[in-house]
């Protein structure tokens, strides 16, 4: 079978409750007929084109836009990643323009940066001084210079379920008269879709809106939907874009996937009882735990919450949240989405069931119960964490397109202090970065990755000998 399959067969054998992508949490309800070996076919007659569609793949584009709310829908078989960089590359007249983007967007939104050569003007989100993570943005005190940008690039929500007032950012571009496009990557919130969940970009009055549908809904992996309204984005560029960015052989069973992922996403009765138990789960250990919820609104730049998202804070419980990871993993089989020090995600998608989210409630409650015999206690941190901080920014020396295309060489790690870095470097997830190829070295962020541990990053060429590229100068 191979390495790859064994390591594939062993994880699936283990029989994990997910609480992680993909949303469909590898139900077999949402692949009835779906035949893997015998629909994994190309562009054949009578099966249309993806890149320039007019018979199946049109309709069910169509049908997509119709169910989410878009004038028109791209299906992407290069997971939201591609969206996002063809949101760029789709804007005109972009040499030397600048387009507004937040520090802690995901790797993808840098990739777009250095894809079309815009430079970012950054939106600085807020540090939530309970949980250490960017999970807030102001908008009233973002200066945002419209005058001269190409796009407004924001995500909303962030991966931990949180969005920003994003209706104040519509309403302002309104109030000023510009026709700057707004650009969302709702990545994450491909399942807003009626009252259970705060409203979808769209609704708001986004013009161009990604979303990764393998996240939190049934497609499959790598699957996600590009959704249009209005005209300030060329839509003759943006299907130029995508066909430059996506495969010339699309997967026909993640394009069918896609559409079966729409119907599906109607069927909100698979999240209202999952709403019950997430609610059940909060009575039963909010107490013990920091964890993310509706009162959180209104606060740090925070406007809406996803309670799909379940974001837990173990510092009142007074163990590091990888040995509570450990504790839930090997006691009872949980999977959470992604972890830090002091926090764990555990994210829901349109195939978890009510039984799984009682399954998670007994290990936390257990983990509550264990907490006094564990020796190894974290140390709560000092008195910067009482009140909200901006995300540090480091100086940017160049964009990341004249960063990335210059010379580089490798040097340790330790010597890096105020050289401009070569790289783009993430903890994955959640795929934030730490620093932006073109960004110089800051202490703070050199302690960061002197720290770095065993964690999984990407973008890090030299981690493994603790060297980081970085640009020639002079
Ligand atoms: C906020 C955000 N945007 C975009 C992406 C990219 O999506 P995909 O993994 O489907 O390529 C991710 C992936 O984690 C993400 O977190």
């Amino acid at each position: 079978m191979g390495d790859l399959g064994a390591g594939l067969s062993h994880y699936h054998k283990q029989g994990f409750c997910s609480f992680h992508t993909p949303g469909h949490k590898g139900r077999q309800e949402f692949f009835i007929g779906l035949d893997f070996r015998g629909f994994d076919l190309t562009e054949l007659p009578g099966l249309d084109m993806l890149h320039s569609p007019y018979g199946i793949i049109a309709k069910a584009q169509k049908r997509a836009a119709e169910i989410f709310g878009a004038e028109e829908t791209f299906f992407l078989v290069n997971g939201g990643t591609v969206g996002n960089q063809a949101m760029f590359l789709a804007l005109e007249d972009t040499a030397d323009k600048r387009v507004a983007v937040e520090r802690s967007s995901h790797r993808s939104v840098m990739s777009a940066l250095v894809l079309s050569g815009l430079k970012p003007d950054y939106l600085l989100p807020i540090i939530h001084p309970d949980f250490n993570l960017p999970l807030g943005l102001d908008v009233k005190k973002q200066q945002i210079s419209w005058q001269g940008l190409s796009a407004c690039h924001v995500t909303y929500p962030s991966y931990y379920g949180t969005g920003f007032e994003l209706s104040r950012l519509v309403d302002e571009r309104t109030r000023l008269e510009f026709e700057t496009p707004i650009l969302v990557d709702q990545a994450h919130g491909s399942h807003y879709l009626g009252s259970l969940f705060p409203p979808s970009a769209l609704k708001v009055g986004a013009d161009l809106v990604l979303h990764s549908s393998h996240k939190t809904l049934s497609a499959l992996t790598q699957s996600a939907m590009l959704h249009v309204q209005g005209s300030r984005v060329s839509r003759t560029r943006l299907r130029q874009s995508l066909e430059f960015l996506q495969s010339s052989s699309p997967s026909y069973l993640f394009l069918a996937s896609l559409e079966r992922a729409g119907e599906f996403a109607l069927d909100s009765g698979r999240w209202e009882c999952l709403r019950e138990a997430v609610d059940e789960l909060h009575r039963k250990v909010g107490t013990g735990f920091r964890i993310l919820s509706g009162e959180d609104v209104g606060t740090y730049g925070i406007h809406t919450v996803d309670w799909s998202k379940i974001l837990i804070n173990t510092l009142p419980l007074g163990i590091s949240a990888p040995r509570c990871v450990e504790y839930l993993r090997e006691g009872f089989g949980i999977e959470p989405e992604l972890w830090d020090e002091e926090n764990i995600l555990f994210m829901l998608g349109i195939g978890n069931t009510p039984e799984d989210i009682r399954w998670l409630t007994k290990g936390l409650e257990s983990l509550i119960d264990f907490a006094p015999s564990v020796a190894s206690r974290i140390i709560k941190k000092g008195v910067e964490r009482l009140v909200p901080k901006i995300l540090p920014l480091p100086r940017r020396i160049l964009s990341p397109r004249e960063a990335f295309f210059a010379h580089k060489h490798q040097i340790p790690l330790k010597q890096s202090l105020g050289h401009i870095v070569g790289e783009t470097i993430s903890p994955y997830p959640p795929g934030i970065p730490v620093v932006v190829m073109g960004e110089q070295m800051t202490q703070e962020v050199l302690d960061r990755l002197l720290t770095a541990g065993e964690g999984r990053w990407q973008g890090w060429d030299g981690f493994e000998n603790q060297t980081i590229w970085i640009v020639e100068e002079g």
